[in-house]
Formats: structure tokens, C-alpha cells, sequence
């Protein structure tokens, strides 16, 4: 899709298990690793503009100067429930992300967010938030969260996804440009019940065996 804040990272292996994920015969428990695993592998991409700063170290051989990550600390951001299914995978990469939490669910009838909790990390104005759910629907859940996190002063923010719906792309894109979303997949549309198709079902109930 043609926005500048929006992009599908590529590669094989997150192609691989994101079919996997997709298939509905695939058990709760290899659902669970494998949103994990696609979660980690995505975190490589997402953290790849980090700047780095040189700092100077000694090896067993000697003094030197290398290379660390500098600049702002992150905080993680899963949109409960099923986000907190993509958690882990990222903070395997960097352990050492805060981990806020905002709880919505989208209400059956109306399609629309209702809010129940939020909690993220002190300090909020001085770190890069993540903001992470595995499915970009109609975008009313990310919006809001977005929307949320930019009432308390938090500038910094990407958001990434599994899988994304063109009405959300489009959605989440108009409302904050200045916020750059990472899929795993791009669908093909929403069916009239608000689920992606052909989408993976309910990234919630598959994740916690709650169907
Ligand atoms: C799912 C999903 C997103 C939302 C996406 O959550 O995890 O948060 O739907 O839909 P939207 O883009 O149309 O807002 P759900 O409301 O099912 O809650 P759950 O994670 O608690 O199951
Ligand atoms: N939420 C899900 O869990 N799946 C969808 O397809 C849409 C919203």
C-alpha cells in the first residue's frame, strides 16, 4: 500500500512461519512459539535505524573502541490481549525494554475499542515506544492505543503487527502519519464480521485456547 509510514518486512522465514500461523489445524501451543518466533525476527527489522554510539572496551587482547546501541531506552507496548503474545519474541532481543500494557477489546457489535487499562513505564516522554498487537483490523484498537499514548506526552512511536488489513492500513495511516507501522503480511480485506481475510481468526482465542 502506498503510504510512506507503512511497510511489509520481508523475508523467508517469516513468511514460512507466518503460513503456519495462518493454518487452522496448527495446535495452540505452535501457534504460541511461532508468533514468538515471528516477533523476534521482526525486532531485528524494526530496530534497525537504532543509532549507535562508540564506546571503549578491553578484550583479553587489548583496549578498543566498538560500538553500542544508544539513544533513547525502549518500552514495549502490547495491546492486551493478544499482543502480549509478540512480547517475548522482542524482549529476547533486548532484554532490557520496559513493558507497558494497555488493555482494549474490540466490542463485537460496533466494532469499536472499549478501553478497560493502561500502565506504561515512568518517564514515558524519553523513550521509543513499541506499540504491538498481532492483527491491524479495521485500525479502531491501534488508534485509540496510538491516540493514548500521544495524550501523555509519548512522541516516539512504531507499531507492529502481524498481519494488517488494507482498511486498517489505511485507517492507522491517515490518523498518525508520523507513526510507522510493521506488518508481517498485508491481506486482503475484512470481512463483514470485522475479521481479516484470509487472516489467521482470532489471534486472542488462538493464543490463550480461549475457543
Ligand atoms: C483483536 C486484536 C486487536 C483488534 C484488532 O483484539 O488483537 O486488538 O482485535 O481489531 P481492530 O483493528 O478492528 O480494532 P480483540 O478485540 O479481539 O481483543 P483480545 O485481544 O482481548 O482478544
Ligand atoms: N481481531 C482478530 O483477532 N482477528 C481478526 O481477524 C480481526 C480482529
Amino acid at each position: 500500500m502506498d503510504f510512506n509510514n507503512f511497510s511489509v518486512v520481508k523475508h523467508p522465514l517469516i513468511e514460512h512461519k507466518l503460513t503456519i500461523i495462518r493454518d487452522k489445524n496448527t495446535s495452540k501451543k505452535e501457534f504460541k512459539e511461532l508468533v514468538d518466533e515471528v516477533a523476534m525476527l521482526m525486532a531485528y527489522e524494526i530496530t534497525k535505524d537504532f543509532p549507535l554510539e562508540e564506546v571503549e572496551i578491553e578484550t583479553p587482547m587489548g583496549m578498543t573502541k566498538a560500538k553500542m546501541v544508544s539513544g533513547k531506552k525502549v518500552a514495549l507496548v502490547p495491546i492486551l490481549r493478544a499482543g502480549l503474545g509478540m512480547v517475548d519474541g522482542f524482549l529476547r532481543l533486548m532484554p532490557s525494554a520496559r513493558v507497558g500494557h494497555i488493555g482494549l477489546y474490540r466490542d463485537h457489535e460496533t466494532l469499536q475499542p472499549v478501553s478497560y487499562y493502561f500502565k506504561v513505564p515512568p518517564n514515558a516522554e524519553d523513550r521509543d515506544f513499541i506499540l504491538i498487537d498481532p492483527m491491524l483490523a479495521t485500525g479502531g484498537s491501534a488508534i485509540a492505543s496510538a491516540d493514548k499514548l500521544k495524550s501523555e506526552g509519548i512522541k516516539n512511536i512504531k507499531f507492529m503487527c502481524l498481519i494488517a488489513a488494507p482498511e486498517g492500513v489505511k485507517a492507522f495511516c491517515e490518523a498518525h502519519p508520523d507513526i510507522h507501522v510493521y506488518a508481517a503480511g498485508l491481506d486482503e480485506k475484512l470481512n463483514e464480521m470485522g475479521y481479516i481475510v484470509p487472516g489467521l481468526g482470532d489471534a486472542g482465542d488462538r493464543l490463550f485456547g480461549t475457543k
